[in-house]
């Protein structure tokens, strides 16, 4: 839902999901809920009801596919191709939860950049120097600055072999180009089919930017990330956030 609520603040008005066996909890999330609406509305509560309706803003459409084999994150994006055609699209992992309290969240950015330099960007941030290994790490050159122009880019390196401690974090602006590589790629990492190692091949054509966003990443695929991002959201939240933060005082004082 924060992926969702980040892609249509940038003006993204169709989302595809795609998902796996076991996620049909997802695509019911985006479906219309004809009896709780109505429920709502007979018991007058309104606030809740717009909540509900909030979830897929009019003019937002969804579709969702299913991959049938995990065969990595490349080949789920490649899952997308028909549907997507011959246009840029944006990829956002939902478990890379990105915060920007106050300012544009990190696909508005993105945006913005693309239309000034229409070309395939992916988001960065320094990770660990001994986290490599968990991250598509970029090798970049040109001006010091947010914006840079990607000269390598491998998935997963060891400490010892990553080009830097650049890592990608789980927004990507693509050009359509994007699909024939994929269509090209052989396992990588993990035998996986990498959307890094296509990517890799725009970038040998010359027409990749590494994003440095402003706003706090959570991993939400680890535990800690996800525990992180829980408390930091609700303690920033414009309705709990108040009585949440007094929970965490007592939590502290009880602690001392
Ligand atoms: C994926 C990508 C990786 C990227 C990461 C960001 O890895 O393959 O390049 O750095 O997302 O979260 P995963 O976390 O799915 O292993």
């Amino acid at each position: 839902q924060y992926a969702t609520e980040e892609a249509i603040a940038a003006g993204i008005t169709e989302l595809i999901f795609v998902t796996g066996r076991t996620k049909r909890s997802i695509e019911d999330h985006y479906d219309n809920t004809p009896e709780l609406e109505r429920e709502l509305q007979s018991r007058n509560k309104l606030k809740e009801l717009e909540q509900v309706r909030e979830v897929l803003p009019p003019g937002v459409t969804c579709i969702a596919l299913r991959q049938a084999v995990p065969l990595g994150l490349g080949h789920a994006v490649l899952c997308a191709k028909s549907v997507i055609g011959n246009e840029a699209f944006a990829v956002m992992l939902a478990d890379d939860l990105i915060a920007n309290i106050g300012g544009d969240g990190c696909m508005t950015q993105m945006t913005k950049v693309y239309d000034r330099e229409a070309c395939s960007l992916v988001a960065v941030e320094q990770v660990p120097r001994d986290e490599t290994d968990r991250y598509g790490i970029v090798s970049v050159s040109g001006e010091p600055g947010p914006l840079a122009r990607v000269d390598a880019i491998i998935e997963k390196p060891s400490p010892a072999e990553a080009p830097s401690d650049l890592g990608v974090v789980g927004r990507y602006i693509l050009a359509p180009e994007i699909f024939d590589a994929l269509e090209n790629t052989k396992p990588g990492a993990g035998g996986e089919i990498q959307l890094t190692d296509a990517i890799a091949t725009l970038v040998r054509e010359g027409g990749v930017k590494a994003y440095r966003f402003e706003g706090k990443r959570y991993d939400c695929g680890s535990k800690l990330g996800y525990l992180e991002a829980t408390v930091e959201l609700a303690r920033q939240h414009p309705e709990l956030g108040n009585d949440f933060r007094a929970f965490l005082a007592d939590l502290q004082k009880a602690d001392c």
